[in-house]
């Protein structure tokens, strides 16, 4: 028996990418319901498909993570169709790269700095807020589960909103631990993983190839790290195995931020 059976999921960003992998994989390892989130109806319907399809209740929700009444209404009505909420994923996230040219500390525009707060860290806060009470009263081993990233963890060029809301996210994850026990909180931070988020991230570089082979370098597993490789981790800290394991962050990352990258 799996150790996620019979919870009530929601993910964040779940249309694509490794919200998408999470939510079937939650499904695959026995949840009972998930709630899958996007700004993206087409794509959220999409996955509510094959989370139906690998064995639990699906519900499709459009949210613009930006619009603070958007979240409320994604966790109530969550939280309504699916009788409570056990599980709490926030996935959703954005990089400055798909949103402007102009990216480095000294050029990247006020608005897009902005927009990067509100989807990456403002937004994990406040779902997390209206989720509060929902997992409180969760008798279903109650987890939430943010996705940060290394670049949270280590400098990275061309990031100053990326990388700060993701050591934010690092951050919020303690605090969220500390203030909801005992509903636990725990953080991912993958490396460069194979998602459309990824892949634009590539093409918006001078040379792609190139851009690709930079970043997976210096990692001991050499290859691009896979969603559904993600999405085990997510499944393992949200499920009742992980029941010791809160306020923590896990790197997923093809052993790059083990070293210095130097080869002998
Ligand atoms: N792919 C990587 O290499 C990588 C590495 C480290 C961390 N991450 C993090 O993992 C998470 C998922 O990344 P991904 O690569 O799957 O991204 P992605 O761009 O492929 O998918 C993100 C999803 O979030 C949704 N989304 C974006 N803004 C939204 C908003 N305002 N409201 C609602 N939904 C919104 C998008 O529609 C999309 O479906 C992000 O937090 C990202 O920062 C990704």
């Amino acid at each position: 028996m799996s150790k996620v059976d019979g919870k009530t999921v929601l993910v964040t960003g779940a249309g694509r990418g490794i919200g998408r992998a999470i939510a079937v994989e939650m499904a695959r390892q026995g949840a009972a319901a998930v709630a899958v989130a996007d700004r993206d109806g087409a794509t959220a319907e999409e996955t509510a498909g094959l989370v139906r399809a690998a064995g639990a209740k699906a519900k499709a929700i459009v949210c613009d993570l930006r619009d603070r009444d958007s979240v409320e209404a994604m966790v109530a009505r969550t939280a309504r169709r699916f009788e409570g909420l056990d599980v709490l994923v926030n996935n959703a996230g954005v990089i400055e790269t798909s949103l402007t040219e102009d990216c480095a500390v000294d050029t990247l525009p006020e608005e897009v700095w902005d927009a990067v707060y509100e989807i990456n860290l403002k937004a994990v806060w406040l779902t997390t807020k209206f989720a509060a009470p929902h997992l409180r009263r969760s008798a279903r081993g109650p987890a939430i589960v943010n996705t940060g990233s290394v670049s949270g963890l280590t400098g990275f060029p061309l990031g100053p909103a990326y990388c700060t809301t993701k050591g934010g996210v690092v951050q919020l994850t303690k605090v969220t631990a500390i203030d909801l026990a005992p509903v636990r909180c725990n953080c991912l931070c993958p490396g460069v993983i194979d998602t459309p988020l990824a892949q634009g991230f590539f093409d918006a570089a001078e040379d792609r190839d190139e851009m690709e082979r930079q970043l997976t370098a210096p990692q001991l597993v050499d290859r691009l790290g896979r969603p559904e490789e993600v999405a085990k981790l997510a499944c393992f800290l949200a499920s009742d195995d992980a029941a010791f394991i809160t306020g923590s962050s896990y790197v997923i990352d093809g052993g790059a931020l083990a070293w210095r990258g130097v080869r002998a």
